[in-house]
Formats: C-alpha cells, sequence, structure tokens
C-alpha cells in the first residue's frame, strides 16, 4: 500500500486523567521522566535494536484490511506505523502511551509518512475505550508497566470484539535475560550495594516473565483461548565498546542508579560496563542473549 494515498494527518489528544488518584502514577511518572526523553532521542538506536519483532508480531495477530487496531505502549510509534500500514485505507490504527515525549515523536512520525494514526495519551489500563469495538490489540513491550495487570488486561479484553485478539511481546523473567542481568550485576555492588532481589511480579519489563503468572493475569482478566510461546531474541547493540555502555547508562534501570550516582560512582560504573561487556563485543555490536514471550489471546 502507498502510503502517500492516507489524505489526513496523524492526530494527538492527551486524556490523562487528573494528577491525584491516578493508577500507575510511578511508571507514568517515569515514563514523562528522563526514561522517555531517553527513548526519544535513541529513538533510531532503539528501533533498530527491535525490529526483528515488529513483522512477527504483526503476523501472529492476523490483521486484514479494514480492521480497528490499537497498540498499547506505543512508545515512539515504530510498531504503530507499520501496523497502519497494514490495515489498508478503511483500516483504523490508534497508538496509546502515557508518555507526552515518546507520543509526540510517533505523531511526527506518522504525519512525516503521511499516514493517518490517532495517538491518544492515555494509561491503557483505564482508558474508556469503546466496547466490543476493537479488532486487534497489539503491544511490543507496552504491557507490563501497570500496578494492577488483572484489571488492566480486563480493560484491555472488553475493548475486544468478541472475535478480537490480544498479541503481544512481553520479556520472559530476568533470568532468561542476560542482557539485563549481565550489566545489574555489575553496577548493584556501585550503586545500590543494599539492594534486595526485585519483586519479579512488580511494573517494570519482567513482571510478566514467569509463564504460569502471566496464564493466570489473562484468565483472571476474562481471556480465553491463549497462545505464550518462546521467542529468542538475542540483544544487538550496535556501534562501538562506549555505545554499548550508554546504551545501559541512558536507559532502564540502570540508567535510573546512574543519574542519581555521585561523580566517582558513574566513573566506577562506566569502567565495569566496559569490562564485562568487552567480551561480547565483536567490532560492531555487543550481542547478549534474550528471550521474550509472543503472546496471543483471545477474548
Ligand atoms: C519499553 S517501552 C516500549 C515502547 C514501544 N512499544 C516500542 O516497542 O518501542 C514501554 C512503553 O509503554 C508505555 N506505557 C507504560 N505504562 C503504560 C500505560 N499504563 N498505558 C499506556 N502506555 C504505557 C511507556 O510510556 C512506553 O512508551
Amino acid at each position: 500500500m502507498d502510503r502517500l494515498q492516507f489524505q489526513s494527518r496523524s492526530t494527538y489528544n492527551a486524556v490523562m486523567s487528573a494528577e491525584s488518584d491516578r493508577p500507575n502514577a510511578a511508571q507514568i511518572d517515569y515514563w514523562n521522566g528522563p526514561a522517555g526523553d531517553a527513548w526519544v532521542s535513541n529513538q533510531a538506536e532503539m528501533d533498530g535494536t527491535l525490529a526483528g519483532l515488529v513483522e512477527p508480531l504483526l503476523d501472529a495477530a492476523d490483521l486484514a484490511e479494514g480492521m480497528r487496531a490499537v497498540d498499547v505502549g506505543c512508545g515512539c510509534g515504530a510498531t504503530t506505523l507499520a501496523l497502519r500500514a497494514r490495515l489498508g485505507d478503511g483500516g483504523h490504527a490508534t497508538g496509546v502511551d502515557v508518555s507526552a515525549a515518546m507520543l509526540a515523536k510517533s505523531h511526527e512520525r506518522a504525519t512525516a509518512d503521511g499516514l493517518e494514526i490517532d495517538f491518544l495519551e492515555s494509561d491503557a489500563s483505564a482508558h474508556a475505550f469503546e466496547p466490543n469495538s476493537i479488532d486487534r490489540i497489539v503491544s511490543r513491550f507496552g504491557v507490563m508497566f501497570f500496578d494492577r495487570p488483572d484489571e488492566a488486561f480486563a480493560n484491555l479484553r472488553r475493548a475486544l470484539k468478541p472475535d478480537g485478539k490480544l498479541v503481544f511481546f512481553c520479556w520472559q523473567a530476568r533470568s532468561e535475560n542476560p542482557w539485563m542481568t549481565l550489566p545489574m550485576a555489575a553496577i548493584l555492588p556501585i550503586l545500590a550495594p543494599d539492594a534486595t532481589a526485585p519483586d519479579p511480579y512488580a511494573p517494570g519489563p519482567f513482571s510478566l516473565g514467569e509463564r504460569d503468572h502471566l496464564r493466570g493475569v489473562l484468565q483472571r482478566a476474562g481471556f480465553g483461548e491463549m497462545s505464550i510461546d518462546d521467542f529468542a531474541y538475542p540483544m544487538n547493540i550496535t556501534g562501538s565498546l562506549d555505545d554499548a555502555v550508554a546504551f545501559y547508562t541512558q536507559r532502564g534501570p540502570v540508567q535510573s542508579l546512574f543519574l542519581e550516582a555521585d561523580a566517582d560512582a558513574r566513573m566506577r560504573v562506566l569502567a565495569v560496563l566496559r569490562e564485562i561487556l568487552a567480551p561480547h563485543h565483536d567490532g560492531e555490536r555487543v550481542a547478549l542473549e534474550g528471550n521474550t514471550y509472543l503472546v496471543t489471546a483471545a477474548p
């Protein structure tokens, strides 16, 4: 389909609830702080690192022209743009996210491509989607950040048509993802020596990483038929060793700790990250093992 045939431009609406008693307040603040800014300034690089997940996700969604689809936690829009292109002239795509900066980036990219996509700044766990209105809900790593996942996924299920489908990628547990555990093990003694083992189910990249827990969440949310498939995804961080070090210090949980550290601790962190990543750098990239689930669920 020729992207330029779309006449109207993308829209961007903020419909966040009032500041007080917001669900997911900590994550909303997180994604509207340095974390969201880092995803925007590193958008091309992040899209490159995660590019291999877009087609498998959209293939699993079994999309057809004319469908109405939503991308939850759409971030800077890579998946939403590809999704829109698959829906044809009569289709409709919406990207939902809590990060104003990332949505602005999505909106900018869709407009540049002449794609008609609605972007909503809203918490997908509580957003008042029209019931039974959506054919497909997709997400690349945007559904692991809910304080109350049972309620959040129930909200998404209610939005789906009876023959609709939810399809998403989430990370498997930390233990299956050396791309994250390796650097964290190296930097925690410096930046958070008293840190206790993290709650595996707390909102964050790995909160749905245990298969039985994930299945339980989806079942309690009312989903029926589902599949949770292993999908290995090595993290390839392209560029120099310094680029790989920056990949960690400029995003995610390492970034959060790094930003609070003093100058001496930061220097030690940079040195230890270089040391542990060097053996995994082949001259062009750092490659580390990563494992995801590709999940499909029917209401
Ligand atoms: C790891 S990023 C993934 C972004 C994008 N899907 C991608 O693959 O590039 C997670 C995204 O989920 C969004 N997010 C977190 N909690 C959310 C919520 N309750 N509702 C909507 N989006 C949320 C974040 O703002 C962020 O953009």
